[in-house]
Formats: C-alpha cells, sequence, structure tokens
C-alpha cells in the first residue's frame, strides 16, 4: 500500500515536472522530498528518555519529535516513554515498544549496562536501534560492529565539554577568580551522576584543564547532584553553611549551576562577583544567567544537532542506508562574549514547533 502511494507520488512529479519543462536540477529535488514526506507518515517510531524531568533531556526530546515530524513522521506514530531512571522500567518500555510495532528505537539508556539488553531485543525483533546522550561501553559497541548490527550512538565527547569549562574557568583570570588571594583557586565540584560517562569525564577534564595551565585547586567540597537543580542547591547551601568559601563552583550540567546560584544568593553572596560558577549545557535559562552576569559560562550541548542527527540515523536505517556505530557531535563554550551569538543559533537551528499532527 506503501510502496503503491509512493510509486504514484513520484509518477505525479515527474508528469509535473515534464509539463513545466523544469530544469533537471529541480525534477531531481522535487519528487525526492515527496517521497521522502509521505513514506514516513506510516512509520512508527519508539523513544525512551531515561528521565523525562531531566531539563536537557526534555529539550532534547521536543526538538527530536519536531525534527521527526518536520521529515514527515506523524506525531501520533511517535511514542514517547519517560523511564523513571529505572532499569527494569526502561526495559519493559523497549519491550511494549516492539510489541506496539515500532519501526525504528531511539533509546536514552538509564546506564550503561542495561544497554546490551536493549540492543539484544531490538536485534532480535529486527528493529533498528539508535542510543543517544548516554553512550553504551566500548565492548557493547564492539558487539554491533562485529556482528553487524542495526545500532548505533549519537552524541558529544564528555571530556571536550570538561575541557572547555576549564578553558572558560582560565579566561576569567587568575586575579578575578582568586577572592582571597593566596594563590590558589578553592573550588565547590557538583556532580552528574555516579558511574556516568559525561559526569565522570567533566569532573576530571575541567581540573586537568585548569591545573595545567599552572593554577593551583583545591577541592572543598565534591558531592553528586544527580544533574538536578533542587539537589544543588541543598549540597551548596550545605557546604556554604559550614563556613567553606569557594572561589569557584564547577557544575557538570546547567541545572545544576543554576542550583548553585539559588544557593549563593540565598547566602546573600553574589554569583559572579564573590563565587562563579559554570555550568554544560546552556539550557534557556543559563543563557539569561550569563546574560545577567550570575553565571560565568557554560558548554553548549548541541540537543539540537544531535537529535537531528539520531533522526537522521534512523531514517539511514529505514532506507536501508546503514549508518557509522558512532556518531559524534561537537560542544561549544558560551561565555558573556558571544551568548547573544550563540542564542541566535540555537533559534535559528531548532525545527519550530512540530506539534502540529499531520
Ligand atoms: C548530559 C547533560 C545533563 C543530563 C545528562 C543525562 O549530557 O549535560 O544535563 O541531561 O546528560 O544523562
Amino acid at each position: 500500500m506503501k510502496k503503491k502511494l509512493v510509486c504514484y507520488m513520484v509518477m505525479a512529479a515527474l508528469a509535473f515536472s515534464l509539463l513545466v519543462g523544469c530544469s533537471s536540477q529541480v525534477v531531481e529535488e522535487k519528487p525526492q522530498e515527496a517521497v521522502t514526506l509521505s513514506s514516513y507518515s506510516g512509520t512508527k517510531v519508539g523513544v525512551c528518555i531515561y528521565q523525562i524531568s531531566d531539563n536537557f533531556m526534555t529539550l532534547f526530546n521536543n526538538e527530536l519529535v519536531n525534527y521527526l515530524v518536520s521529515k514527515g513522521f506523524s506525531k501520533n506514530n511517535i511514542i514517547v516513554y519517560g523511564s523513571a531512571n529505572s532499569e527494569s522500567i526502561q526495559l519493559s518500555q523497549v519491550e511494549k515498544l516492539i510489541d506496539e510495532g515500532v519501526d525504528a528505537l531511539i533509546i536514552n539508556p538509564v546506564n550503561s549496562s542495561v544497554a546490551r539488553a536493549i540492543t539484544d531485543k531490538a536485534v532480535s525483533n529486527g528493529i533498528p536501534l539508535v542510543y543517544i546522550n548516554r553512550e553504551p561501553s566500548g565492548e557493547e559497541e564492539l558487539r554491533w560492529e562485529n556482528y553487524g548490527f542495526d545500532v548505533t550512538y549519537v552524541g558529544c565527547d564528555a571530556r571536550q565539554s570538561g575541557i572547555y569549562q576549564g578553558e572558560l574557568v582560565l579566561d576569567l583570570g587568575l586575579d578575578e577568580l582568586d577572592k582571597n588571594g593566596d594563590g590558589v583557586i578553592q573550588y565547590f565540584m557538583i556532580e552528574g551522576a555516579p558511574e556516568n560517562v559525561d559526569a565522570g569525564y567533566r569532573t576530571m577534564y575541567s581540573v586537568s584543564t585548569i591545573k595545567n595551565a599552572g593554577v593551583e585547586m583545591e577541592c572543598l567540597l565534591d558531592e553528586v547532584g544527580n544533574w538536578d537543580r533542587v539537589t544543588s542547591k541543598l549540597l551548596v547551601r550545605e557546604g556554604l553553611s559550614q563556613g567553606l568559601i569557594p572561589e569557584l563552583v564547577i557544575c557538570n550540567n546547567d541545572a545544576m549551576a543554576l542550583g548553585a546560584v539559588d544557593a549563593i544568593k540565598s547566602g546573600k553572596l553574589v554569583p559572579g562577583k564573590d563565587i562563579y560558577v559554570v555550568g554544560v549545557d546552556a539550557l534557556p535559562e543559563t543563557i539569561a544567567a550569563i546574560e545577567d552576569g550570575d553565571i560565568a559560562g557554560t558548554v553548549f550541548n548541541d540537543y539540537i544537532l544531535q537529535s537531528h542527527r539520531a533522526a537522521d540515523a534512523v531514517m539511514n536505517y529505514l532506507q536501508g542506508n546503514g549508518n557509522e556505530h558512532y556518531v559524534g557531535c561537537d560542544y561549544k563554550k558560551v561565555s558573556a562574549k558571544n551568548v547573544q551569538v550563540i542564542m541566535k543559533m540555537i533559534l535559528n537551528s531548532g525545527s519550530g514547533d512540530g506539534g502540529q499532527d499531520n
């Protein structure tokens, strides 16, 4: 049925081009678009997000759905589940999606160890699978390669975000940072989640980048904030109330950086003056906080490019074209210097409102 429709559309487009006498370039482009749009309207995509309350993953997921819709997928056929940060919930959601007859899966795994079981379920049912945001282990990726599975990972290298955070701190200058003038930067580290690749690399590389530039660092507090604003606020407030005085708070993401700012303000200190704060993601609220001077810098975690590449990977599999088993993206540094440029770039590259069913 679907094939017939595609055929009719190609024929109609060819007839149209002959009638109006288009140049060969237009003749090639027009029918291709018509084929793509019509061919995905009946295609079902199943999506699992490790935890839907995660601010960054919400942005990511909205963009993913909008982009798929812009490519001709029907919103009703994109089924999104939040996995409540639970392996067993995620696994049963994957089974449910397979039972519901999805043609492709896009999975933000709860952790890297759940990936093997998800891959097995998808592969044994002949369903192409794209992992996003949380990279499965090297061993798991090797399996996709060795067995030629239609499975890939789309994401950024978190080491780069850590390095960029370190560079943003260095750009502030030691004189500015070292409020107590002891030649050492006292800092708090607020980490994402235990055993999470992004959290581990960001923690390690932000600090090593600063230290490698010859700046001495002293860690006053290192806690896990679970990527969450309120948790981070409580942790930073607790540290401050114990009399610890950091000059810098490094957070593995923006939600936690915003929480740190909340705590600093509630402690009657001035963020961006008494204590500097850096994050990762470039959430809209952080962009505003950079403009206000509350946050010194963040690293744009390009959810637009990542979600588009994940959707493109799905389309490649559906068309039988295949994908590399790792699809990377670059981070970008954001500070007061370029915040306007980044904001415009984000606004221009998003897919807009894909909320309309088609
Ligand atoms: C990171 C992101 C965090 C959080 C995390 C979830 O890449 O910076 O904000 O969403 O992914 O795994």
